[in-house]
């Protein structure tokens, strides 16, 4: 097993990673916890859908003391590193593997209702008809009055393919000056950094028999829209926005 502290350097580099891919990343995190913040009462249980390491799970429940949360992630390596690194925070964050690609990936939840369903960075991972059925089930485990929170890539549009390309075009210049040169750079040093350690070894084996292609889709926002819709949320928009990158929120009734 992966020391503690072997872990809590990885994941701080993972940390330092994406916010190279996404700058504005920790006032995406803040936003989606001030909107929790207004909607929920004090003491509240979220899941988190492609937790990672737990990056948004563990600012969730520092911020909020009376929280718990599930963390949901198939990718063994990163719920080693978020287990050796936050452990269970006294009783409050569990970890979960299953698989948003597949149908039953529920069966595995401690409990089937949670006041908030949340995810950062990974949504773009699924198809459009696993993200279609993933609303759907996200809308099956909320309690009313529930809240889901998505923040992740969405281009504008489709009303406009040139404010979509001037807006894609912008983000990704944004980035560069934020030090992404080659976009893959950040991501294969980060697995580089990995892979030096001989015990995570197994574990990126066992991720690369889970994700054998790696593909990533573009639904524009008011595709996400569509499908929150036809999943039986009450209402969603997209409540925040950067460039390409936003937070959709949507609300049961
Ligand atoms: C870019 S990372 C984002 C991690 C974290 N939420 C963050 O904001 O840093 C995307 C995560 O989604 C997870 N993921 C992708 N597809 C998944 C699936 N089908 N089921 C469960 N997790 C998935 C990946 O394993 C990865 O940990």
């Amino acid at each position: 097993m992966v020391t503690r502290r072997v872990a809590r350097d990885i994941v701080r580099q993972w940390e330092k990673m994406q916010t190279v891919y996404i700058p504005l990343r920790e006032i995406r995190f803040s936003r989606m916890l001030d909107l929790l913040d207004e909607w929920l009462p004090p003491k509240f249980h979220a899941l988190d859908l492609g937790s990672g390491p737990g990056s948004l799970s563990v600012r969730l429940l520092e911020r909020f003391p009376g929280a718990r949360c599930t963390a949901v992630d198939c990718d063994p390596l990163q719920l080693a590193l978020g287990r050796s690194c936050y452990g269970t925070m006294g009783g409050r964050l569990n970890w979960v593997d299953a698989d948003l690609r597949r149908k039953d990936w529920p069966g595995g939840l401690p409990t089937r209702k949670f006041d908030a369903v949340i995810s950062t960075t990974a949504f773009h991972w699924l198809t459009p008809s696993q993200l279609e059925r993933t609303y759907r089930r996200a809308g099956e485990l909320l309690r009313r009055r529930g809240i889901l929170l998505n923040g992740d890539r969405a281009p504008v549009g489709p009303s406009s393919r040139r404010l979509k390309k001037v807006s894609f075009d912008t983000y990704m210049n944004v980035k560069r000056s934020h030090g992404l040169r080659d976009p893959s750079q950040p991501w294969s040093t980060w697995w580089n950094e990995v892979l030096r350690v001989e015990e995570l070894r197994p574990l990126v084996e066992e991720r690369n028999r889970r994700f054998p292609r790696h593909s990533e889709s573009d639904l524009p926002a008011s595709a996400h829209l569509r499908y929150l819709k036809k999943a039986g949320f009450a209402e969603g928009e997209v409540v925040w926005r950067d460039l390409s990158d936003c937070i959709i929120a949507a609300i049961t009734t």
